[in-house]
């Protein structure tokens, strides 16, 4: 069986790919483009409600699929008098369930119900003040005065009649709206970001009070959901997962083996890419603890052999890829009747791949562990509709170990594309690994590790002149790499104490032989990328 059906219509895609069956109490969030969209449907997902996020132009038969108790508009950056942006499908408003507007949703639903939506002389951009006249249903519980988000250059001027206008701000003179009759609801503010501090309980009492939601998702009941769908999938077939030693793949193998124990077999490939004593960790939490089947493979010398005198780094990757490959058809060759392949993929790959149109259910993009096509696997992917954060909640609650949980990302072909411009030989792994070890110790012991979406070292090919005691040196330099990020798109170098540094760069100069000088990369991304190759 082909791993995914390129057939599925784009609506029946959306559904099977976002919705979990055995959720009851589930928000659809209307995606206009705005940079928050995501964090909506986390902010959403933290009070409890199971929440999918669908592109705008979604259509009211695939939201109402979806059978959702409300629905959401996102922000976005258009202007709803701007040619070609985005518009409100007015049937959406005849779906029967409370609609809440925010930002640019809430601009589009004043247009459409003969409000007043104009450009203000001013934007307001960053932090405001919201003035509370009327808390209404949707403010209840929140001060007259209060501070909120805003990012926005058109403001509604007069709420749609019928309407009641609760609040203002500097720049807004309606920065929330609602008719209970309708149960359509405004709000120019953005609820979802960490500056608006009443914005969660905004978010709770269109959530509960006003459509009625238990607020009862969690992590544990993820587990509970994804067991069952697991036991009706793979009923006694056999299934395999490839570990990599990152919190997906891991959650995932754990969620499989508890609702299936020994029918599933994960295999480790040690690459010889990995960070130090990674390897041993995967091994020691998944045999020796949870006693999951695994086979490890030690496929050192075979990557190592394919990497001989590679140094663009393409094909680095592709060849690191192209022999994860092989490694793992073997393995799964070994084994008999295995018809399930078990894959860590995230909501985000799946909104990045299409918002859910079935596009790209294999994380392709990713090569090593995005295994090609033509598999003869059913694919079993329980992490489909989580966000980063609760794969982690999951995997706490199945008592993954705590530095498994919060491992940072770390990229398929390793270490190899951190040996930049040089062939990836054994010497030089083992410098980029010890200083790597070096590196994240410091930063655990620091207590920065969780702060930083990753913390890495490059080792480029070169070497650089110094004197130690009275000797003149030739030594490698290694290049410290640490970044802030919510999603990798975007990020910015750390801040990392001095004294920190200091103690980084002494103790690998100290430690690793060939380590003659340490420097600190600055660039943000973008420019740069987070890695150098
Ligand atoms: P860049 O360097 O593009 O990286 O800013 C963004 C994120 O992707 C990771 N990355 C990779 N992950 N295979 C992977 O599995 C790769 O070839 C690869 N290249 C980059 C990178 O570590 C960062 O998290």
């Amino acid at each position: 069986m082909a791993a995914r059906s390129k057939e599925a219509s784009a609506g029946a895609a959306i559904m099977s790919a976002t919705r979990p069956p055995s959720v009851t109490d589930s928000v659809v969030v209307l995606d206009y483009g705005g940079q928050y969209s995501q964090l909506i449907a986390r902010r959403v997902r933290e009070c409890g409600v199971f929440s999918t996020l669908l592109p705008h132009h979604a259509g009211p038969e695939n939201v109402a699929a979806l059978d959702p108790r409300g629905l959401i508009l996102s922000g976005g950056p258009a202007s709803v008098y701007a040619d070609g942006a985005p518009r409100l499908d007015p049937r959406l408003l005849e779906l029967g369930i409370p609609v809440l507007g925010i930002c640019y949703g809430m601009q589009l639903l004043a247009r459409e119900l003969g409000g007043r939506v104009d450009g203000a002389e001013v934007g307001e951009f960053g932090r405001s003040q919201l003035t509370v006249s009327s808390s209404g249903r949707l403010l209840a519980g929140t001060p007259s005065e209060q501070a909120c988000w805003m990012s926005h250059r058109d403001t509604v001027f007069e709420p749609p009649p019928g309407f009641a206008a609760l609040a203002a701000s500097t720049s807004s003179p309606v920065a929330a709206f609602e008719s209970l009759e309708r149960g359509i609801y405004g709000i120019q503010f953005h609820p979802e970001v960490v500056h608006t501090p009443y914005g969660q309980q905004v978010l709770r009492n269109f959530l509960l009070d006003v459509c009625g939601c238990a607020g009862d998702w969690s992590a544990r009941s993820v587990i509970d959901e994804q067991i069952d769908r697991i036991r009706t999938q793979v009923g006694d077939g056999r299934a395999i997962c490839g570990l990599s030693g990152g919190v997906d793949s891991s959650v995932a193998a754990l969620l499989v083996h508890r609702a299936i124990g020994e029918k599933l077999t994960c295999v480790f490939v040690d690459h010889g890419l990995m960070r130090k004593n990674e390897g041993e960790q995967v091994i020691s939490a998944f045999r020796d603890h949870f006693h999951v089947p695994l086979v490890p493979v030690d496929a050192e010398a075979r990557f190592l052999a394919r990497l001989r005198g590679v140094t663009d780094p393409e094909e680095k990757r592709k060849r690191i890829g192209a022999e994860f490959i092989r490694v793992f058809e073997e393995e799964a060759a070994k084994l008999d009747d295995v018809r399930f392949l078990v894959q860590g993929t995230l909501y985000s790959d799946v909104i990045e791949s299409g918002g859910g149109t079935g596009t790209a259910t294999i994380k392709s993009h990713h090569n090593v562990g995005g295994l090609p096509e033509d598999l003869e696997f059913e694919l079993v992917e329980p992490l489909r509709t989580l966000f980063k954060d609760e794969v982690r909640a999951v995997g706490a609650e199945l008592g993954l170990p705590e530095r498994l949980v919060w491992r940072q990302p770390f990229p398929g072909p390793g270490l190899a594309i951190r040996i930049v411009g040089g062939e990836a030989t054994r010497e030089r792994l083992d410098i980029v690994r010890e200083a790597d070890a070096i590196l994240q110790d410091e930063i655990r012991k620091a207590g920065l590790y969780r702060d930083l979406w990753q913390s890495f070292c490059v080792l480029p090919d070169i070497r650089t002149v110094g004197v130690q005691g009275d000797q003149r040196t030739y030594g490698n330099v290694i290049v410290i790499r640490a970044v802030t990020s919510d999603d990798a798109m975007t990020a910015d170098w750390a801040r990392l104490p001095y004294d920190l540094l200091e103690r980084i760069a002494g103790r690998m100069i100290n430690e690793i032989r060939p380590v003659g000088r340490v420097v600190l990369d600055i660039t943000s991304k973008p420019p740069g990328t987070i890695e150098w190759e």
